[in-house]
């Protein structure tokens, strides 16, 4: 466990304003971290008291949040919010959710009433990205200064050049490079006719979540062409400074070799690349390629396994969701479509396949496993070979065909009675299942945090290391 992957501000100096590190300060300093003498690590109990974190609403450990930038409106007002962890969690129909707070937690961390009345009346966003530089700064300095209940103000105050989205009247910033349009979903059935979506949102903890079908992708045609490339890396850089029990990937040559489709992982994603879908668009206009998406499910379901991916690029984290399959028979299913919908109680979500479309799209071993025992874990990985590779066995090499996939892929994992940890990762959150919402292909499952667990050398001289924005490669 040597390797020292390159830090995300040497590779990308645009990014170095963004990045954010973790911890600030040394987590045995603070009363509320403590060794755990069989393991060494250190761990934390949860749920904060309130007082706690209106005295400290910094986020107990670092999760790999993506930030986009939200405009809605209903006609009369506008807004303009920025949002950390939307994410993709259904993949037919196409939904992203945001979590909006709506409780007022600290000084700092105050509700988006507003900005919320407003998404409700309209039903519509535009979820967009901008590269780094002045005119996000803009954004996000005009966002930080101007009070929630003038988010109206907000657009017209950041002097930025703005068009109306395809799909809806929100404003689009000229200067974003991806724009995902997205509307409240609406009552509908699943593939085997259950009913989903009773209403477009789901009430947990701090925060409302919305869930939103999106209608269009507008991508900046010099990127969609290929001429410009979108670089997102998915994990925390880390230098890790002690030695952890990691084997080399054994592997299963005889399982892989069975696999009717192999998933492909990096944790630095360049799209478009070789290795990522092409973006077919409908239209070019404004300068942006334009995808429209089929309003109903049933006429967006691709079955052949390629054509089944995203249609487009969206920052996601990767989170390692880890099970007790059975007494000490540990799984794990990595999982992009894993975010943090609350920040108190904090509620980790992880969107796993729950129905059969193809090879990609298929009920993971995992979900039995949740439903029954009603606990996860939630591995946070860092930049480094050997878990890059033990991602693409795990993600591609269901409990099913491998019982022994996490030692074959060449992890390590401790004996934790809640959820197996995987020992070479920085950073775990022990979750409890409080509720399960089906999405049509996915099924979402929210984990309030019980306890969290951070590796020793995770420390202010050697944080991990995080950027929430994308980067263009020039
Ligand atoms: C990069 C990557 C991201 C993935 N994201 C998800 C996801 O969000 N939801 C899901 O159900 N499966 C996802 N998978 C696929 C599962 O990890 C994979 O099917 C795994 O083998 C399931 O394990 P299990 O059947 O043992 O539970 C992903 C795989 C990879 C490689």
């Amino acid at each position: 466990m040597n390797e020292k992957p390159l830090k995300l501000k040497d590779l990308r100096q645009n990014l170095a304003p963004y990045l954010y590190v973790w911890p600030k300060s040394p987590l045995t300093s603070s009363p509320v971290w403590r060794e755990d003498p069989e393991s060494r690590m250190l761990v934390r109990d949860m749920p904060e008291e309130d007082a706690a974190v209106a005295a400290d609403d910094q986020w107990p450990a670092l999760f790999p949040f993506p930030s986009s930038l939200v405009t809605t409106t209903d006609g009369e007002r506008t807004g303009l919010e920025i949002n950390v962890g939307a994410s993709i969690v259904n993949r037919f129909p196409y939904v992203i959710s945001l979590s909006l707070c709506k409780q007022n937690l600290s000084e700092r961390y105050q509700n988006t009433r507003t900005f919320m009345e407003i998404l409700e009346r309209g039903g519509a966003v535009s979820i967009q990205l901008l590269p780094p530089g002045a005119e996000l700064d803009r954004a996000l300095q005009v966002i930080q200064s101007t009070p929630e209940t003038e988010t109206s103000n907000r657009i017209a105050q950041t002097g930025l050049a703005v068009r109306q989205a395809k799909t809806n009247p929100s404003a689009v910033f000229q200067a974003a490079y991806l724009v995902f349009e997205a509307r409240l979903v609406k009552p509908g059935k699943d593939f085997s006719g259950h009913p989903i979506y009773p209403q477009p949102w789901v009430d947990a903890g701090s925060h409302r979540t919305y869930l939103l079908e999106i209608n269009a992708i507008q991508l900046r045609q010099d990127i969609a062409i290929g001429k410009n490339q979108i670089l997102w890396r998915n994990s925390p850089g880390w230098h890790p400074n002690l030695e952890w029990e990691q084997t080399v990937f054994p592997g299963n040559d005889a399982i892989m070799k069975k696999l009717a489709y192999n998933k492909i992982y990096t944790p630095d994603y360049v799209f478009p690349s070789a290795n990522t879908i092409a973006f077919e668009s409908d239209a070019v206009e404004d300068g942006m390629a334009i995808k429209y998406l089929a309003p109903l499910p049933e006429d967006q379901v691709e079955v052949d396994n390629d054509r089944a991916r995203w249609p487009s690029f969206f920052p996601s984290p990767m989170g390692l969701i880890t099970t007790w399959v059975a007494d000490g028979v540990p799984n794990l299913m990595p999982c992009g479509s894993t975010t943090i919908i609350s920040r108190h109680p904090m509620i980790v979500v992880c969107c796993v396949a729950s129905s059969a479309i193809n090879e990609r799209y298929t009920a993971r071993a995992t979900l039995e496993v949740i439903r029954r025992t009603k606990r996860f874990g939630c591995g946070i990985p860092f930049v480094h070979n050997a878990i890059t590779t033990a991602i693409k066995y795990t993600g591609n090499v269901s409990h099913g065909l491998d019982p022994e996939k996490v030692k074959n892929s060449g992890l390590v994992v401790m004996s934790n009675e809640w959820s197996p940890i995987l020992r070479a990762l920085p950073v775990h959150f022990d979750c409890e299942v409080i509720d399960e919402t089906p999405l049509g292909t996915h099924s979402m499952f929210m984990g309030e945090v019980r306890k969290i667990w951070a590796r020793p050398d995770v420390t202010p001289e050697d944080p991990l290391e995080w950027s929430p924005w994308a980067d263009l490669a020039f």
